[in-house]
């Protein structure tokens, strides 16, 4: 039995402001969660979108440390971009708030307060790495080592991200600090635990027995963990970055920062509404969905949950955690440490007043089932093929056909006949279909359907053909093209959960001043006599200059990345002054090069040494140079050693080069000319 509902919040996941978001985000969290919050305040429901930055925990200091500024000063910087750039994108949160607020501050420690007067935590030493360096505990991710399950070397404290496994700072194979690059000692200290156990059979019937509806991949989840057996989870941490432990003796220690986020959907709403704000967390009729990422689940249906229970004061758990899945970027998981993604800051500054096709395009491959790629060439197939050809191609021809015909009045509709009728059949059947689909979280469904009415659109004038009956029948021309913009104004109704920018132009157009859901499968939205506003593009074909610029930037991003990744190799062990003595490097002039053949990798020297009979020497750098580059150059080269035949070539010495960081091998030689036969030492 589907229980009633009086109202509904929904929760998005607080981005860390340690970054810009991302299309990954927008896909994941944020498109899905303002579609279902617009198609419910379209239905006239009582909807509330709460959204907020999420400013506590480690990778906020460990990139402040790096920069050289306080966690302050970074999470002020990604708060405003982030807020402006969602504004831009049409995310229409109620509040959008942030957990360094006082609020936020007061609500999360009176939370802390409250179980722990409660003796809903239990208080354990530990040994933990502890950094002599830095003189600080390593908490989550200021330690990096390598993973004991899938043995990435560059797993964090916290998680690894090649198999996503959750980790301990202690279950890290060789662990070093992040802060110092040492070894960590181990040290003891103590947390609050919240002892999660306790909650197991409570939270296996609500989710397992009392939530078969939700997705699989969540439920999936949940039963995993369940079926693992819950452990107390450590609340606190030693760091100075965070809300304080409001405890005695807590000095150093703050709440762990996936305690303090999610009582952030609490505080945001608090801040929005401080005399309302009860009836939205407290009221068994209100609804509460969690818009989150997959790797938020646990958080979301176990840790979260039992915070809620154990709390009591009638909080209320979440009807539904719609989780999506990832979305990759041309094929590699996104990452805002390696600059793999595409920030959508930028994308409004490079696509100005095309919000709209980003939606589109993250909504109809939304990693609502699976794991989904994002590709520029997709993003303009869409745009051309979809929004340009089929919904910009209708509504286009409804207002040019119009004005032509009817100077830009909305003709009058004489009787309908079953082809007009049978149009506004579809666009109900259509309308229940969307409602449906959005009710149940199917976003990218939803979307193909509300597209499948402008392709009735279309199908409608190719069946009418009202261009040649304007010929000979005004009157029935007249109906044609009032029927036409009336299915134009049920799309501005029909597409406003997923392209507002989109709709408000066309309603602008149409003098449609307000819209509302009960407005869709109408067929009289517009009046007879009506003088529409020039009919303007809605969408423009992207070219392929544009979309190549955007690849172009990824792959900078790849190289720059490569470029930070790279560290030296460590340095060899000393060797005395004389033994180095004993190599003979000379400067020699390149007389001659050439490649070896049937060998893709030797390109052989002739080198003026200054004996007067130049020397051979072969060398393993065909893949990186053509033979004319370096005739002419001077080189440096070891001239003593034993010579040694190489494809039948006897080669009498070794010509020195660098390795770089692509692997690629650069040839070493002299800043200026200098004689053939130069020693160099
Ligand atoms: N900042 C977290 C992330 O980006 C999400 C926090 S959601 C909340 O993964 F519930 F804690 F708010
Ligand atoms: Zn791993």
């Amino acid at each position: 039995m589907k229980k009633e509902f009086k109202r509904t919040l929904v929760t998005t996941a607080l981005p860390y402001a340690n970054g810009p978001v991302h299309i990954g985000h927008l896909a994941g969290v944020y498109v899905p969660a303002d579609i279902y919050t617009r198609f419910l305040r379209l239905n006239g429901e009582e909807v509330m979108m709460i959204g907020g930055s999420d400013e506590h925990g480690v990778p906020i200091t460990i990139k402040a440390k790096r920069e050289g500024v306080t966690p302050q000063d970074i999470v002020d910087r990604y708060h405003t971009i982030i807020k402006d750039s969602m504004a831009g994108l049409g995310i229409s949160f109620d509040v959008y708030s942030r957990t360094t607020s006082d609020t936020h501050h007061a609500m999360a420690s009176e939370f802390f307060r409250t179980l722990y007067d409660k003796g809903e935590f239990v208080e354990r030493s530990s040994m933990q790495l502890y950094d002599e360096k830095a003189g600080q505990f390593l908490a989550d991710r200021y330690v990096t080592g390598e993973c004991p399950h899938c043995h990435n070397p560059r797993a964090y404290g916290d998680q690894c991200e090649s198999c996503g496994t959750s980790l301990a700072p202690t279950d890290l194979i060789n662990p070093r600090s992040a802060l110092t690059d040492t070894v960590p000692v181990m040290k003891e200290t103590f947390h609050w635990y919240l002892p999660l156990d306790k909650w197991e059979d409570y939270l296996r019937r609500w989710i397992l027995d009392g939530h078969k509806e939700w997705r699989s991949n969540v439920y999936g989840q949940c039963k995993s963990w369940l079926d693992m057996g819950l452990q107390p989870r450590a609340v606190s941490r030693d760091l100075d970055w965070g809300v304080p432990v409001p405890v005695e003796g807590a000095e150093g220690k703050v709440l762990y920062v996936w305690f303090d986020a999610p009582i952030g959907y609490i505080s945001n709403t608090k801040e929005l509404c401080p005399d309302s704000w009860e009836k939205w967390w407290k009221d068994p009729e209100t609804r509460i969905i969690n818009f989150i990422g997959k790797d938020n689940i646990v958080f979301h249906c176990i840790v979260f949950p039992a915070m809620l229970s154990a709390y009591g004061d009638g909080y209320q758990l979440p009807d539904n955690v719609p989780a999506n899945e990832f979305l990759n970027l041309e094929g590699d998981k996104i990452s805002t440490s390696r600059n793999w993604a595409v920030w959508l800051h930028e994308y409004l500054e490079d696509f100005p007043g095309k919000q709209d096709v980003l939606r589109y395009v993250l909504t109809a491959n939304a990693p609502e089932t699976k794991d989904n790629d994002f590709t520029w060439a997709d993003f303009q197939a869409r745009n051309n093929n979809e929004l340009v050809a089929i919904l910009g191609n209708f509504v286009n021809r409804a207002l040019v056909l119009t004005q032509k015909y009817f100077g830009g009045e909305v003709p009058a509709c004489g009787e309908l006949m079953p082809v007009d009728a049978g149009v506004f059949d579809e666009i109900r059947s259509l309308k229940e279909s969307i409602s449906s689909n959005i009710r149940d979280f199917h976003f990218r469904d939803a979307l193909k359907e509300a597209m499948n009415m402008a392709r009735v659109g279309n199908r409608y004038l190719q069946e009418t053909e009202p261009w040649k009956l304007a010929k000979t029948d005004m009157a029935r021309t007249a109906t044609i093209l009032n029927v036409a913009l009336q299915i134009t104004a049920n799309l501005a109704v029909a597409f406003e959960p997923f392209l507002p920018f989109m709709s408000g132009k066309l309603c602008g157009i149409l003098h449609l001043d307000s819209v509302n859901w009960d407005m869709l499968g109408c067929d009289s939205l517009l009046a007879a006599g009506v003088k529409l506003g020039e009919p303007e593009l809605l969408f423009e074909k992207i070219d392929d200059a544009a979309v190549q610029a955007q690849i172009d930037k990824l792959n900078r991003a790849k190289e720059a990345n490569a470029l930070a990744a790279w560290k030296p190799e460590p340095q060899s062990a000393d060797v005395d002054i004389d033994t180095f003595g004993r190599c003979d490097i000379r400067v020699g002039t390149v007389l001659e090069c050439k490649r070896v053949p049937k060998a893709d990798k030797l390109l052989q020297f002739l080198i003026d040494d200054g004996t007067g009979s130049p020397r051979t020497i072969v060398s393993g750098i065909a893949k990186y140079y053509d033979p004319e580059q370096l005739t002419g150059r001077q080189i440096c080269y070891i001239a003593n050693l034993p010579p040694r035949k190489l494809r039948g070539v006897e080669s009498c010495g070794m010509i020195l080069s660098a390795v770089s960081s692509d692997g690629s091998l650069v040839v070493i030689g002299p800043t200026g000319p200098v004689a053939p036969g130069s020693k160099v030492g």
